[in-house]
C-alpha cells in the first residue's frame, strides 16, 4: 500500500471521530524473528523496530488519541541473555535521546510504569530526564511499559494497599475498583479501548492484566519492524466496526428490556 493508499485509510477512520480509540496498548512483538529471516541477530530487530516507535507516536498524536501505551519490556524479559538485555537498554537510551525533540514538537507527554527502580542507572536517568522533558505538553500521552509485568503491577498496588491500611488511610470497606485503580503504576490511565498484538501471538503475556479487562483485542503477523502507520489505521478501522457491550446488551435492542 502507497502513500495516498494510507492518507485514504487516515481519512475514513477519522470520519468517524465518536469511533475512535482513546487509549491503544501495543505489544511490539517479532522483533527477534524479523532478524532471524535476515540471517540476522536478533539485536538488530530490536533495533529495526526503533524507527517503527517513531512514526506510530507520530501517528497517534496526528488521529489525536489521548493516550498510547507500548510494551517495551516485560518483567519476564530480564530472563533474557545478559547481551541482549544490554542492548535493549542501550537502545531505550538511544532512542529517548534521538526522539525526545521531535515528541515535543508532536506535543507528546510521557509516562513510564513498571519496577523503574531495576533498570540501569543511565537508562533509568535517561527515562525521568524525557519525562521531565516533555511534562508540560498536553497532547498524546506516550506511555512505555518498562521492566513492566501486569501481575507485578497487581501486587505493587496490593502493597500501597496494606500500607496505606496500616497508616489508617483505608479501611477494607472501602477497598473497590475505584480505589485499587489509583495504586496503580498510573492512577489516571483509562482502560486501553484497543490492544494491538503483532507477529500473531495469540496472548496477554503479562501485559495490563487489570486494565485489559474489556478492551477490544486485534492481533496481526505482521511482525513490528515491518509495523507501518497504515496497521495501526487498520487495527482501527477494524475497531470501529466492533460492538462493545461490556457484559450488556446490543445498542439496538437496550431500549426494550
Ligand atoms: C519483542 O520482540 C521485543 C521485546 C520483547 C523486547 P521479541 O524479541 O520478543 O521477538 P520474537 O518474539 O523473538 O520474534
Ligand atoms: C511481550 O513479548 C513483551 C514485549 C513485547 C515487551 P514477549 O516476546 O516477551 O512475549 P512471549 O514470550 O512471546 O509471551
Ligand atoms: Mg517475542
Amino acid at each position: 500500500m502507497g502513500r495516498r493508499k494510507s492518507a485514504d485509510l487516515a481519512e475514513r477512520i477519522l470520519r468517524r471521530p465518536e469511533r475512535l480509540p482513546r487509549h491503544v496498548a501495543i505489544i511490539m512483538d517479532g522483533n527477534g524473528r524479523w532478524a532471524r529471516r535476515r540471517g540476522l541477530p536478533r539485536i538488530a530487530g530490536h533495533a529495526a523496530g526503533r524507527t517503527v516507535v517513531r512514526d506510530i507516536v507520530a501517528a497517534s498524536a496526528e488521529l489525536q488519541l489521548r493516550e498510547l501505551t507500548l510494551y517495551t519490556f516485560s518483567m519476564e524479559n530480564w530472563n533474557r541473555p545478559r547481551t541482549e538485555v544490554a542492548a535493549l537498554m542501550r537502545l531505550l537510551d538511544q532512542t529517548l535521546k534521538e526522539q525526545v525533540e521531535e515528541m515535543d514538537r508532536s506535543n507528546v507527554r510521557l509516562n513510564a510504569l513498571g519496577r523503574l527502580e531495576l533498570l540501569p542507572k543511565y537508562a533509568r536517568s535517561r527515562v525521568e530526564r524525557s519525562i521531565e522533558r516533555l511534562s508540560k505538553n498536553d497532547g498524546l500521552r506516550l506511555n512505555i511499559a518498562l521492566s513492566y509485568g501486569g501481575r507485578t503491577e497487581i501486587i505493587d498496588a496490593v502493597r500501597g494497599i496494606v500500607e496505606a491500611a496500616r497508616r489508617g488511610e483505608v479501611r477494607p470497606a472501602d477497598i473497590d475498583e475505584d480505589l485499587f485503580r489509583r495504586f496503580l503504576y498510573v492512577p489516571d490511565l483509562p482502560d486501553p479501548d484497543l490492544l494491538i498484538r503483532t507477529s500473531g501471538e495469540l496472548r496477554i503475556s503479562n501485559f495490563l492484566l487489570w486494565q485489559l479487562a474489556y478492551t477490544e483485542i486485534y492481533i496481526t503477523d505482521v511482525l513490528w519492524p515491518d509495523f507501518r502507520r497504515r496497521h495501526l489505521y487498520e487495527a482501527i478501522e477494524v475497531y470501529q466496526t466492533r460492538e462493545r457491550r461490556f457484559g450488556g446488551v446490543a445498542q439496538a435492542s437496550s431500549g426494550r428490556r
